[in-house]
């Protein structure tokens, strides 16, 4: 029988396809999680792999090294029942081992090739995505969505979650006229899609449109703020609105709703938490006990260490903002250890990106500002392998001016405050690094 897209599918049960269905949209718009869904389909023919296919590829996409050994567990159940599987789902459990091996940039070739048969295979497009935004892929985040959104109906309850992904993509390439007009389509027909919110979002925050952002976030909160997994990276992004205008106390506010201890349960939730406080510890806002309940929630065990690398510095951070010191050097030196003796693609990323950035860091946070410039300053340009978007990187650019205003040489300040003020006018935020590093701007 065929799926919602008119995809082949090796089932009879149109009670399992029904409920796959609701798992995908699950995943696509985040609400609560697919697992109860899958569950069902598994039920309903306990013979069809995709149902244990696309829980275990929703497990990998969080990068949480602990559900690993339930992923895998997944596969391995799927194994046997692949002989009555069709090509596509054989080809989306190759595509699932090769990211269980840790090879990133494997798994977005076989997604990409099931794309090309299928330009509509929802599943693909999906981790693809996802994998494109881990890996920074920019050009892919906007360009493997143009491939196959003509082929989608525009009446498919899926198509609003592909236009939010393409405008997300349009962001991060800085075609931010066309990502907001893209964004906003998405948003035009009703459905609750927070990847559409998120893109629009990124648009207003790169473009320093910090009033408008925040009225933004409380416009669509409702659709994003309740029961939905990216809860917490939405407040953040919602924070991030309220530093560009120097309003602390609202930022930890918006910490304390969506990225607490408690709400924080997993390894994506708490890097956000860990780059809100940072920024807020940049900008000498205290934040009390904060770091502390983030690192005593945080796993940071051997096996941790070293399988990406922007989830390594968030944790860094956190321990330094914690005043663990010493554990912050250990967690560097077991993390660039770890990563030289994996052979996933995270590597080369630790070696050259990764490694620079902890080190960097550390150095900011021992008051080594001359040497956090030198090392910081080369990194950034290579930045974008690391993974994250523009804003999430800017953390970087944020720790390079607090360490350009109490280096020696402030000229990387200032490049980087003539670079930021041509594309995000002075808003409150600018004219504080302005300040620091003694240069003269009005902020708005
Ligand atoms: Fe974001």
């Amino acid at each position: 029988m065929l799926d919602p897209r008119g995809i082949a599918v090796s089932t009879r049960s149109a009670d399992a396809v029904a409920a796959c269905e609701r798992g995908l949209w699950r995943m696509m718009s985040f609400y609560g999680t697919p697992m109860d869904d899958l569950s069902a389909a598994h039920a309903a023919d306990p013979g069809w792999p995709l149902p244990l296919l696309m829980h275990a590829g929703f497990l990998l996409g969080l990068t949480e090294p602990s559900v690993v050994p339930g992923a895998r567990a997944l596969l391995d159940r799927a194994e046997p029942m692949i002989a009555r599987a069709n090509h596509r789902e054989r080809d989306h459990l190759v595509a699932l081992h090769t990211l269980l091996a840790g090879d990133w940039h494997g798994a977005c070739h076989e997604w990409e090739a099931l794309l090309l048969q299928q330009p509509r295979d929802a599943l693909a497009l999906q981790w693809a995505h996802l994998f494109d935004f881990y890996r920074g892929d920019a050009t892919n985040l906007r360009q493997r969505v143009a491939r196959v959104l003509p082929e989608w109906d525009e009446n498919d309850a899926l198509h609003p979650y592909v236009l939010g992904q393409y405008a997300f993509g349009l962001e991060e390439c800085q075609l931010y006229a066309q990502a907001e007009e893209t964004g906003r389509r998405a948003l035009g027909g009703g459905a609750k899609v927070p990847w559409a919110i998120h893109a629009v979002a990124h648009v207003m925050e790169m473009q320093g449109r910090h009033p408008e952002g925040a009225a933004w976030m409380m416009q669509w909160h409702g659709d994003w703020a309740e029961g939905n997994g990216f809860s917490g990276h939405l407040g953040w992004h919602q924070a991030l609105f309220a530093l560009e205008a120097l309003d602390h106390v609202e930022a930890l506010r918006l910490f304390d709703a969506h990225l607490h201890a408690d709400p924080a349960q997993i390894t994506l939730q708490r890097l956000d938490a860990s780059s809100l406080l940072w920024r807020l510890h940049l900008l000498g806002a205290d934040v009390g006990a904060r770091w502390a309940r983030l690192v005593e929630g945080w796993d940071l065990s051997d096996q941790i260490a070293g399988t990406f690398p922007f989830n390594d510095l968030h944790a860094l951070l956190a321990l330094i903002g914690a005043g663990e010191f010493v554990r912050a050097q250990a967690w560097a030196q077991q993390v660039a250890t770890r990563a030289e003796r994996s052979g996933g693609s995270n590597r080369a990323i630790a070696r050259d990106v990764g490694g620079p950035l902890m080190r960097g860091m550390l150095a900011f946070a021992q008051g080594r500002f001359n040497e956090a410039v030198e090392t910081l300053y080369p990194v950034r340009a290579l930045a974008s392998r690391f993974g994250g978007s523009h804003a999430q990187r800017d953390l970087i650019d944020q720790t390079l001016l607090a360490a350009a205003a109490r280096a020696v040489d402030r000229s990387a300040g200032r490049a980087l405050l003539n670079e930021r003020c041509l594309g995000k006018p002075e808003t409150p935020l600018s004219a504080h690094w302005a300040s620091r590093l003694g240069l003269r701007r009005a902020a708005r």
